[in-house]
């Protein structure tokens, strides 16, 4: 199994290809950047340590090497700052995204090839990629909303002195601002969270508006995040690379779940190595649903800018 990171020189890239390695999942990994010195940089760094971890394949290159892939995962792009939304990145990071997938359209990408998205804003890139690439939209993914529900669990579990891994809680639709938590479903260990005494209305919106504001505080704080949302990209990477399908809350386009039609946005979806295998309309709160068909009418309107 072969990844190229597309923006492997970046800080993101960089740290999902060192998830990757640590995991020892993968047997190849190959670094692209715009700034080849970095990705050569970083490549050489990671397989220094092959010895020691594993004995992945790992070196930078061009987009010539991308075509025996078997995930392209694309991380290029300009991080936003911190007073910035993600939709509001749309105008600097469209064209060069384009060009990324110009440039994969003529790599001569293997036909079972998956193209996972991480550049931002995640939800509206998914959708250029379908577009552009004109594949079947089974083979494209977006990071979507697995970030920011691993944040949430684990601030749940900050708050309530819960284990982190047994909280069960997702966020879906925009991975942004019209982010949608869902509270109906979230548990940990078999309890529901919406029961527990000591997690009270105010003690959940505050875990939420910290999670949505997490890329923000990251980005405040350290110029970006990088390592949740590289463990992330790891985790979307692996039921691929094992065809050992989870259900994620990725971003994917919509074929009418949910009453929504064409948007890439993130519900329950089951991903192995075919791409998305199969979407969950779960039943949620009548307001957890107009929560997110209003979260994908915001993406609609972004995407009416960047498709005219
Ligand atoms: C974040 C970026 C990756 O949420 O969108 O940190």
């Amino acid at each position: 199994m072969k990844v190229s990171i597309i923006g492997g020189g970046g800080r993101v890239g960089s740290d999902a290809a060192f998830a990757l390695q640590c995991a020892g999942i993968v047997s190849e990994i190959h670094l692209l950047d715009a700034n080849e010195k970095m990705a050569e940089g970083e490549a050489l760094d990671l397989l220094h340590g092959t010895s020691i971890i594993g004995d992945q394949r790992i070196y930078a290159g061009g987009y010539d090497r991308a075509a025996d892939a078997d995930v392209v995962c694309i991380t290029a792009g300009l991080r936003r700052k911190p007073d910035e939304s993600r939709l509001d990145l749309i105008n600097r990071n469209v064209s060069l995204f384009k060009q990324v997938l110009d440039s994969l359209k003529s790599a001569n990408l293997k036909k079972d090839a998956i193209v996972f998205v991480v550049s931002n804003p995640v939800d509206v890139l998914t959708r250029l990629a379908i577009d552009a690439l004109k594949w079947d939209p089974a083979r494209v993914i977006g990071l979507g909303t697995v970030l920011d529900t691993a944040r949430f669990r684990s601030l749940i579990a900050l708050e309530t002195g819960l284990p982190a891994s047994q909280i069960k809680a997702l966020i879906l639709g925009e991975h942004g601002d019209s982010m949608v938590p869902i509270w109906s479903t979230a548990e940990a260990g078999g309890i529901p969270l919406v029961k527990l005494p000591a997690f009270n209305a105010t003690q959940q919106g505050k875990v939420f508006e910290r999670t949505k504001k997490s890329g923000a505080e990251c980005i405040s704080l350290k110029g970006g995040a990088g390592r949740a949302v590289a463990l992330s990209i790891a985790e979307v990477i692996h039921p691929i690379a094992l065809d050992q399908p989870k259900v994620l809350p990725v971003s994917t386009q919509l074929a009418g779940e949910y009453g929504v039609r064409g948007t890439c946005t993130s519900v329950p979806t089951l991903v192995g190595r075919k791409g998305v295998l199969k979407r969950f309309e779960v039943e949620l709160w009548p307001r957890e649903v107009s929560a997110l068909q209003a979260s994908s009418k915001a993406l609609d309107a972004t995407w009416a800018q960047v498709a005219k």
